[in-house]
């Protein structure tokens, strides 16, 4: 393996403090900072020269950083800026027109994997099974829901980490629906999306590569004990908050006692999604499972959470790569991604 000059590129306020090493692992575990510190943390022990540092409405910062360090490649993490989260793929773009070879996602399938407006289109027009959906665009009246059946649920088009999801996000009558989209437009500040709810188990698939595709097991989320009111979906709460997780016994592992043929056909069900939304360097599709065992797609998260802990690096090390192996196998498909500066020269 070759030993690299990796630049970490995150948000500001997202790169670890100094003395992170030496923080108690509780403190680790919960700060926001954990996947870079993770991802510096396996660069490091992989031998690469490693270097990080944090963007927020600068492109010169990274420019600058860049002439520095002259990195052989730049490790992606950024998911925002100006605290705009629809402008990451203008970062993976600055860096091709730089001519900067980097890590993740290209920025059309980053561009099309975050609007769930127009990804779901695409799912559609390729026969992808995808939640029905209507969309409802900002400042536009609200319409009554057709084809749709409650329940539903309402969630912004484009912002992701499960931001303004939580309980109320599932919806059973049309006036609710109308709040809830009301909600969206005013506190997120985007177009919603409604989409019929989909009963069943949350199965995360991870998948890595650029043209030749691997996928990993399916990971399950399992909501054991949440309150009889509760619906169990990854809120907000439910993904993040780790007092909440442990209360209601919020957990995730390998998928186990699937429907009869579902492992055996996964592998294509995600890599047709992952090519449908041009996705390079590596993705967790979030999915649902239904009772009749038809699987949906609700959502592509391309440069998805890499903690070491996330259901992203888990599914992959159930297939038999090591969290540092991950972390290599992203620098190296960093590294042979072929963007069409590299094509035309
Ligand atoms: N149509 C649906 N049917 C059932 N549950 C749903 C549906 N849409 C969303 N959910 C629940 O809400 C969660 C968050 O939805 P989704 O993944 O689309 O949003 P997100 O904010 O982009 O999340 P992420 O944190 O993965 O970026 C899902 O993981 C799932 O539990
Ligand atoms: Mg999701």
């Amino acid at each position: 393996m070759r030993k690299c000059r990796v630049l970490v590129v995150t948000s500001e306020g997202l790169v670890p403090p100094e003395n992170a090493a030496e923080l108690p692992d509780e403190v680790k575990g919960d700060a926001d900072w954990k996947m870079e510190y993770d991802v510096v943390c396996a660069l490091e022990g992989l031998g690469h020269e490693t270097s990080i540092i944090g963007v927020f409405d600068d492109l010169g910062v990274l420019r600058r950083a860049i002439e520095e360090v002259q990195p052989h490649v730049v490790f992606n993490l950024v998911h925002e800026f100006h605290g705009v989260g629809v402008y990451d793929h203008h970062i993976a773009a600055y860096l091709e027109l730089l001519r900067q070879p980097y890590t993740g996602c290209n920025p059309r399938g980053l561009m099309l994997s975050r609007d769930k407006i127009l990804a779901k289109k695409l799912m559609q027009y390729h026969r992808i099974q995808t939640p029905k959906f209507m969309a409802y665009r900002l400042n536009k009246p609200v319409r009554k829901p057709t084809k749709l059946s409650f329940p539903m649920v309402v969630k912004s088009a484009v912002e992701d980490a499960s931001l303004g999801v939580s309980q109320a996000s599932v919806v059973h009558n049309e006036e609710k629906l109308r709040d809830r989209v009301a909600f969206v437009h005013e506190q997120v500040q985007s177009d919603a999306i409604v989409e019929e709810y989909i009963d069943g188990r949350e199965l995360y698939i991870g998948v890595i590569g650029n043209s030749r595709l691997e996928t990993f097991p399916p990971w399950e989320v399992v909501f054991a004990d949440l309150p009889e009111s509760s619906m169990p979906i990854a809120t907000n709460r439910a993904k993040w908050n780790s007092k909440y997780r442990k209360e209601h016994n919020i957990h995730s592992r390998a998928a186990y006692k699937l429907p009869a043929g579902l492992e055996e056909r996964i592998p294509a069900f995600a890599k047709k999604i992952y090519r449908t939304l041009f996705l390079t360097g590596y993705a967790r599709l979030d999915c649902r499972l239904r009772e009749d065992g038809t699987l949906f797609c609700l959502e592509a998260n391309a440069n998805c959470d890499l903690s070491l802990d996330d259901e992203f690096a888990l599914g992959g090390d159930k297939l038999g790569l090591s969290y540092p192996d991950l972390v290599q196998k992203i620098v190296s498909l960093g590294l042979q991604y072929k963007p069409a500066w590299k094509r035309a020269a």
